[in-house]
């Protein structure tokens, strides 16, 4: 498929047929995660590939109790909002396969010099806001959402279980000290109607200035 065909007709699955993706196409797509540009080349992420469903639906239980906690701490009406909305953050449970989105912490290019020479908070504040760290994780992550829907595949970039995150951590049999997980990208052969809310025209997303 070509480039832009892909970019136009990529959309967010969340329905999946049971059939496994073959390990061929996961490595593939992991290939395509590790051609992305990271500030300094730093490639401080890593992906763990769940084709596990006892650990998949064990982390689905992980984040389906979480939001339950969340929700008992909050008033009734907001509480019963947020569990309303929370199969947003476990259909991954049902995708054969969930790719775990791990990053290191990279401290930006610059900071330590920022805070040496008494720049003020607010400088350090703003380079923190446009973390290098987590847009390197942006960059490879987009390249196998695109990746899966040109090899026929749908997925969809989870951080909506992120409210668990460190539940997920202990179910996920993957123990690196310095990589913690960000998100999480359930991914297969997608079912259901491949439909995509409305995007931004250019008009408003571009300011020219010439
Ligand atoms: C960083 C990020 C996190 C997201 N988290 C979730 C999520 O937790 N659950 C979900 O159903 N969709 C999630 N999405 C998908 C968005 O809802 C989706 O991309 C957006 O609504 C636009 O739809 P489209 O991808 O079909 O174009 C996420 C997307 C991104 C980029």
């Amino acid at each position: 498929m070509e480039f832009f065909e892909v970019v136009n007709k990529r959309y967010s699955a969340r329905k999946f047929e049971e059939k496994q993706i073959p390990e061929e196409d996961i490595k593939k797509l992991i290939e395509a995660a590790s051609k992305a540009p990271s500030a300094k080349n730093a490639q401080n992420w890593h992906f763990v590939v769940i084709q596990d469903k006892a650990i998949i639906e064990k982390m689905g239980q992980a984040v389906d109790a979480k939001n339950e906690k969340i929700a008992k701490g909050l008033e009734p009406e907001k509480g019963e909002k947020f569990l309303k909305f929370s199969r947003f953050s476990t259909f991954f449970r049902n995708a054969p396969t969930v790719i775990a989105i791990y990053a290191k912490e990279y401290i930006p290019e610059g900071l330590k010099e920022v805070i040496a020479s008494g720049m003020p908070q607010e400088d350090q504040d703003r380079m923190w806001y446009a973390n290098p760290g987590i847009q390197n994780i942006g960059s490879a992550v987009e390249n196998i959402v695109l990746g899966a829907y040109a090899l026929g595949y749908g997925c969809c970039w989870m951080t909506s279980a992120n409210p668990a995150l460190l539940e997920l951590e202990e179910v996920i049999p993957f123990n690196r000290e310095k990589h913690k997980l960000v998100a999480m990208l359930p991914i297969g052969i997608p079912t259901g109607e491949p439909k995509s809310p409305a995007k931004l025209p250019v008009e408003e997303i571009m300011t020219m200035i010439k």
